[in-house]
């Protein structure tokens, strides 16, 4: 029995140790905002936040996730009212979208640390790949979640989703309650 929390929720997961959490997070818990690129490491869709760092979750073992405090793109916000998403539908930055979840939150990640990044920080602490070439895009977006997380800018709110933050966390328990 492997034990951590996800999304602020207490988790034990009845699977073998060394299952990678990517797996953990979308089969067992069914929160498939994680995404599967690679599954070697390098592509970063699979990136969550542990313990404050970007993790690629392909990359970890639950029982290396053992204790820690994991976080995916469904905590962010019920509501799409975190920064960083707000940033993301300003600047219409996703083509396909699939990278976009793991993108978030190795931004989220970085805006904690640095509220200020220039463009070279940013391509050094968000390596993930984005095969759809929109890395201008997303370079721009991070620098408009940085203005908004300062204070020095306000956009839209974002369209709400598609599903109400309700009806979507009874379709997937693992989400936290808004
Ligand atoms: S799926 Fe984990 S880095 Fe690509
Ligand atoms: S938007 Fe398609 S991979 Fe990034």
């Amino acid at each position: 029995m492997t034990r951590f929390t996800v999304n602020d929720r207490p988790v034990q997961y009845r699977m073998d140790p060394d299952t990678p959490l990517l797996w953990a997070l979308r089969d067992a818990s069914n929160l498939t905002g994680t995404k599967y690129g690679c599954g070697t490491g390098d592509c970063g869709a699979c990136t969550v936040d542990i313990d404050g760092e970007a993790i690629r979750s392909c990359q970890i073992t639950i029982a290396q996730a053992e204790g820690r405090f994991v976080t995916t793109i469904e905590a962010l916000s019920p509501d799409r009212s975190n920064p960083v998403q707000q940033a993301f539908v300003a600047d219409n930055v996703p083509q396909c979208g699939f990278c976009t979840p793991g993108m978030i939150m190795a931004a989220s990640v970085l805006l904690k640390k640095n509220r200020d990044p220039s463009d070279a920080q940013i391509s050094a602490a968000i390596t993930n790949l984005c095969r759809c070439g929109c890395y201008p895009r997303i370079h721009e977006a991070i620098k408009r979640a940085a203005r908004i997380l300062r204070g020095d800018e306000q956009v839209a709110a974002a369209p709400p989703p598609g599903i109400t933050p309700q009806d979507a966390a009874r379709a997937v328990p693992a989400l936290r309650a808004p």
